[in-house]
């Protein structure tokens, strides 16, 4: 390797909600100290109207901003627009794109990661992961009449939801709806939301080719002549950072009918397989006519044997750790979902080295009550948990695991209602040794605690229920519950009463 063009005390790598947390805080704790963020976008992401709601519930809007902005506030920190391609942990240093070589005393890896793609290099396939490609969705979902959306996760959920004007064909893995994030009975109430105001209906799926289907010619070519045109974005060498939570916003999603929301689902399936016209064409157990093939520019087929025309797939299947730039060389241990392994400290395997946000896996024991999700919050703590720990350990200050580590907390908005999720709300790792209790009205809250031994260790709280914060100290706690039974739900009684 050539000669460093500089040393830096701290190098984080990566503009997203993490790096971009470590950075601040970093800056702040030691504003002496020369900071270095190296991005490869040439915006950053900001925590915006943060928000402590509770003992570990917090909210925040996040923002696109010019990297100056940051200078601007830190005048001992510098950002490097590049691409980090390499990483060499002997030598303590980091090269660029643009080959600029930057030493590092300290380094924290934010680098994110890009949505598992169902297949490399196919221009029907699109992932949504940052602006770029949010855009490059809205525009192709302008001249579409039907898209099929396949992965069961947050993104799925909103994008199903946001989309108007064309035909939605939803393919989960799972019983249900929403499956990382609650149950099949949240998913039950969820549910009629598709159907409600600009909707038709929800449509059960029986069919399994396509001879009543209108073909829609026009649309058709239109996208396929500008889809042949087009270099698709989301597999781009520098990916930008992900999308928060109001992705969407400001974004109108809207196809090319004329029909609002029409969503089909399909339940318990997998991609087999995705095809051309032409390929559709030579296949031997099909039994579709030219005209028909001719339609749809792509066809996917699913593990249960149906087949579906569309005029793009989107793939929100989760996503990888961008982990290949740092990896060459190196000795990072990895964990199982391709992560680089984390200790309660966020340093990874090779020395110096931190991680967080998206790109890491955090490997320490967890807490009882807390587990890792690829998330906006968690990134936000797991940067600013790691700045706090580069520093204390320059410094030789010793640092404990901090206390928002200790239970899982999320807000979110799902199809227009709140989403509180606490704990192990799903039952995570409880297997048998649970009680649930649940509570619904239809159309208004659905509130679910998770019991185990007699203590709440989880609760899906959807709708305003005002319950979060004193479930929250009831999980926190671990009080006994067993007295109360099931009147811990009962709506007639205000349950702080009891416990204050
Ligand atoms: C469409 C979408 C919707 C989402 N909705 C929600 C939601 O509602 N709620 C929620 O909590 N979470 C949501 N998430 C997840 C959330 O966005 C991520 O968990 C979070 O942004 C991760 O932050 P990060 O800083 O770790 O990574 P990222 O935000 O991905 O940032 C990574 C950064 O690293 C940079 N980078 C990458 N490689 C390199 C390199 N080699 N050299 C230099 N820089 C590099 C990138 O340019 C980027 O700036 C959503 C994600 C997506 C894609
Ligand atoms: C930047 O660092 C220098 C020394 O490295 C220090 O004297 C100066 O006060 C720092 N600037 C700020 C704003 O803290
Ligand atoms: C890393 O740096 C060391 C020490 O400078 C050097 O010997 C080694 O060749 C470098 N490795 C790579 C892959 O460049």
């Amino acid at each position: 390797m050539a000669e460093k063009e500089r040393t830096f005390r701290f190098v984080v790598v990566g503009g997203g909600i993490a790096g971009v947390t470590c950075v601040e805080q970093l800056s702040s704790q030691l504003p002496s100290a020369d900071v270095a963020l190296i991005t490869a976008g040439y915006h950053i992401k900001a925590v915006t109207n943060y928000k402590q709601v509770s003992k570990t519930l917090e909210e925040f809007d996040v923002e696109e901003k010019p990297s100056s902005i940051l200078e601007e506030k830190y005048p001992n920190l510098t950002v490097i627009h590049s691409a980090v391609k390499s990483l060499n942990t002997t030598s303590h240093s980091v090269e660029t794109d643009n080959g600029r070589i930057f030493g590092y005393e300290k380094l924290c890896i934010c680098s994110g990661g890009r949505p598992k793609l169902l297949t490399q290099d196919n221009p029907y396939v699109l992932g949504i992961r940052d602006t770029d490609s949010a855009q490059e969705f809205q525009r192709r979902l302008s001249t579409a009449k039907r898209i099929v959306v396949v992965g069961n996760g947050g993104i799925a959920l909103e994008l199903v939801f946001e989309v108007e004007g064309c035909e939605v064909i939803w393919a989960v893995k799972d019983k249900a709806i929403g499956n990382t994030f609650f149950d099949a009975g949240a998913a039950q109430f969820l549910i009629p939301s598709l159907e409600a105001e600009k909707t038709d209906r929800v449509v059960p799926c029986k069919r399994t080719r396509y001879t009543t289907e209108e073909p829609a010619p026009g649309a058709a070519q239109t996208f396929t002549a500008d889809g042949n045109s087009q270099a698709h974005g989301s597999t781009a060498t520098e990916p930008g950072s992900a999308l928060g939570p109001d992705w969407h916003e400001g974004i109108v999603l809207r196809g090319a009918e004329q029909v609002s929301r029409r969503v089909c689902l399909e339940y318990q399936c997998e991609v087999e397989k995705i095809f051309t016209p032409q390929e559709l064409l030579n296949s031997p157990q099909q039994t579709l006519n030219p005209e028909n093939s001719k339609s749809w520019p792509v066809y996917i087929q699913l593990t249960n044997g149906k087949t579906f025309g569309c005029d793009f797939v989107v793939s929100a299947t989760g996503v990888v750790p961008n982990t290949e730039p740092f990896l060459h060389g190196n000795n990072f241990a990895l964990a199982d979902d391709g992560g680089l392994r984390v200790d309660d400290q966020m340093m990874t395997s090779e020395p110096d080295i931190y991680a967080a946000g998206d790109v890491c896996t955090a490997c320490w024991e967890h807490s009882q009550l807390w587990q890792q999700m690829r998330l906006w919050t968690q990134a936000r703590q797991m940067g600013w948990y790691a700045g706090r720990c580069m520093a204390a350990h320059a410094l030789s200050e010793p640092i404990e695991l901090d206390f928002c580590f200790e239970l899982f907390s999320h807000i979110t908005k799902f199809f227009n209602y709140k989403v509180v999720l606490l704990g192990k709300f799903n039952g995570q790792g409880l297997g048998p040794n649970q009680e649930l209790l649940v509570r619904c009205t239809k159309g208004q809250e659905y509130v679910k605690v998770v019991l185990s031994g007699g203590r709440m260790v989880g609760a899906v709280l959807i709708g305003e229920t005002d319950l979060e914060e004193t479930f929250e100290n009831l999980i926190l706690n671990q009080m006994d519950l067993t007295p109360y039974g099931e009147e811990l739900l009962n709506p007639n009684i205000d349950i702080e009463d009891y416990f204050d």
